[in-house]
């Protein structure tokens, strides 16, 4: 059983002693050495360029996480940095007044968008579900919310309650990806009373598998939003400018009343918006209040507008899919060869290695022991998280993966081997 050598991650670990007296818990969420595994990942990077990132203790890996998402093109984007850096020092960036890049966007999005109409443009996807929850309320008037996926951190919908009163989540019910059965239940209960329907277009539940919608889920979600009145919005963080330039709702068909995106639109940049149908956007004119001192900041605007426009020129939706699914197909032969519990699910711009067994140790055995693997010896996915596939990673790039991926499954194999 060849097992590949621990990474020397000891300035990450320095670091991080360090960061625990500056910061509390050193790294904040998502970022956490505990959402990757202790002692084998890096916990503070260098720099990255393409699809290869460099830690502090000068570990190169081949990343398949994408700067959980936005990272669509590659790191370092001479193009996209250009025409940033190109604006801030010709023009400038941030003022009392909104440059007219917001118009040019707007337009670009109403092109590719099913939904869009009228845009809003904000910086983080939080900003944009929680915009998104109150412009549905504005323009209802009614109240409860019905949610499915991961939709920020912001307090009517984050899972971790600490610091929230109940109160402003007591009115917003769960219901899980492709379980159209509960959606009913919940609406024929508080339908009445609902003033939106967030969910993913596509299944990509924390820490779990992936899941494509079951024939008739979408529109079955579209008919009680229907039916009850509800705004329909599609979370597209991580699906707009990824799956299809028109999100999943170009992909699967199905048009919600509003869209949220962020993420991919602007490879790193941030900006995030609520776009959607006029009517409903309008609430956002006249009923509520949405502001910042750093949402017109043209930064993000401009990165957005390059981004889209190379993902345009480049057919970079195509070029992921394309070599994507070739990758996925090898992935599951490799699975399928090694038998060991794995399983691959998702779609060739974003997937999920998982592992399944007889029991949560043994699970949690077989992961720890993939994951760690492919971390020694140069690979960035992670335990918990599914991967992206970004334009610049190579059909070279891609090979080299496919054979850590082999060798990290033939080690679990032997492992676990009766
Ligand atoms: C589907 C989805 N919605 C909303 C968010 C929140 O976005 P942000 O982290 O930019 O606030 C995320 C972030 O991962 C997401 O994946």
């Amino acid at each position: 059983m060849k097992e590949a050598e621990r990474l020397n991650i000891t300035r990450s670990l320095e670091l991080f002693e360090e960061a625990k007296t500056l910061v509390p818990g050193g790294v904040l969420g998502a970022r956490k050495p505990g959402d990757f595994i202790m002692g084998e990942y890096p916990i503070f990077l260098e720099y990255g360029k393409g699809c290869r990132l460099i830690d502090v203790d000068g570990n190169e890996y081949i990343d398949f996480l994408c700067g959980y998402g936005p990272i669509i093109l590659g790191y370092r984007e001479e193009e996209v940095d250009d025409a940033v850096i190109r604006q801030i020092k010709d023009k400038g960036f941030c003022f009392s007044l909104t440059q007219p890049y917001q118009n040019e966007l707007a337009k670009k999005l109403n092109r590719f968008i099913p939904s869009a109409e009228l845009s809003i443009f904000l910086k983080t996807g939080s900003d944009a579900t929680t915009a998104a929850i109150r412009i549905a309320r504005a323009y209802t008037g009614k109240v409860k919310v019905m949610r499915c996926g991961y939709h920020g951190w912001h307090d009517w919908c984050v899972e971790m309650k600490g610091g929230i009163p109940e109160k402003f989540y007591e009115d917003v019910y769960e219901f899980h990806y492709n379980d159209l059965e509960r959606l009913e239940e919940l609406m024929a209960k508080h339908g009445n009373q609902t003033a939106a329907i967030i969910m993913t277009p596509f299944g990509h539940p924390l820490h779990q598998k992936m899941q494509v919608p079951k024939p008739g889920f979408l529109e079955g979600v579209r008919e009680l939003a229907n039916k009850y009145g509800a705004v329909l919005v599609f979370d597209e963080v991580r699906t707009c400018f990824r799956l299809r330039m028109g999100g999943a709702q170009e992909l699967y068909g199905v048009t919600p009343d509003l869209t949220v995106l962020g993420k991919g639109m602007a490879n790193g940049y941030a900006i995030s918006v609520v776009t959607g149908k006029k009517d409903v956007m309008m609430a956002a004119a006249s009923k509520l209040f949405i502001s910042s001192t750093f949402f017109p900041n043209s930064d993000g605007y401009i990165a957005a507008l390059k981004t889209i426009e190379i993902m345009e020129r480049e057919k970079v939706i195509e070029n992921i899919w394309e070599k994507g699914e070739r990758f996925m197909k090898k992935i599951q032969t490799l699975i399928d060869k090694y038998n060991v519990g794995a399983e691959l699910t998702g779609v060739a711009p974003m997937f999920f290695i998982t592992f399944d067994g007889s029991n949560a140790d043994l699970v949690r055995g077989k992961r720890t022991d993939f994951y760690t693997q492919m971390i020694r010896k140069g690979f960035f996915f992670t335990p918990h998280h599914h991967a992206y596939i970004s334009y610049r990673h190579t059909e070279e790039d891609l090979a080299l993966t496919l054979q850590a991926i082999e060798e990290s499954m033939a080690y679990v194999s032997e492992k676990y081997k009766e």
